[in-house]
């Protein structure tokens, strides 16, 4: 779904925060958080050296899928303050069958608080509601067992491992594949949520 170059996500809103796309405005407080190596512990990009990796992504990544129509990614904000403290967000991962992928992160002071399920239940209503994939898959490299947690708090099951499927850093990482199905999403209650 090609969408018009000024097409943005719609923001959401939950109970504490407020889900908005990004603008460039947004790269000096996001670099802060971004640049962060514990945050990238477990994710497929690099902590963030300068604030212009931070603008490559405000600018390449996030507006190219704009261009795309997807709702990805989202910038996380605890209202009242507007400024991003993570990214979530779905994408198609293989649209020819129908099925989403879903990713976020989060900034360290902000663990632990339930912000992330908090948020990806809100993408994942949205997604489901608007693009209506089968299937919405994530991945988690073995090791991140707060995202596992994340993921069956919303309902996902783990499917499996795959094992050394990502050299990432010099190493081969093993790969756990976790997905929820539309008819889960849709009697799973998380939609009232
Ligand atoms: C993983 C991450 C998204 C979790 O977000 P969060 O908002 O802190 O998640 P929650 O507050 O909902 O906590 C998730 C659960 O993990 C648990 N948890 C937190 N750290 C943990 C750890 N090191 N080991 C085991 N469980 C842990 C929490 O206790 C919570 O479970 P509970 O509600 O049953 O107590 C966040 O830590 C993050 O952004 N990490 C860095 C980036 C990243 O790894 N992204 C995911 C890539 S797949």
């Amino acid at each position: 779904m090609m969408k018009l170059p000024n097409w943005r996500p719609p923001t959401l809103t939950t109970e504490r925060l407020v889900l908005r796309a990004f603008t460039e405005d947004d790269a000096q407080p996001l670099f802060e958080h971004a640049r962060n190596p514990n945050v990238t512990r477990f994710t497929l990009w690099d902590a963030h050296r300068t604030v212009a990796d931070t603008m490559l992504f405000l600018r390449d990544y996030a507006v190219l899928r704009y261009l795309e129509g997807m709702p990805e990614p989202y910038a996380i904000t605890v209202t009242p303050d507007p400024h991003p403290i993570g990214a979530c967000g779905c994408f198609w991962a293989a649209k020819p069958h129908q099925t989403m992928e879903l990713g976020y992160w989060i900034a360290e002071p902000f663990w632990g608080q339930g912000y992330v399920v908090e948020a990806c239940r809100a993408v994942l209503n949205f997604a489901f509601t608007e693009y209506e994939p089968e299937r919405m898959q994530a991945r988690v490299i073995d090791g991140n067992t707060a995202s596992e947690r994340v993921l069956t708090k919303l309902g996902f099951q783990h499917e499996g491992v795959f094992r050394h499927a990502l050299l990432r850093r010099g190493n081969f990482e093993d790969v756990r594949m976790y997905s929820v199905l539309r008819n889960e999403w849709t009697k799973s209650g998380h939609e009232s949520g």
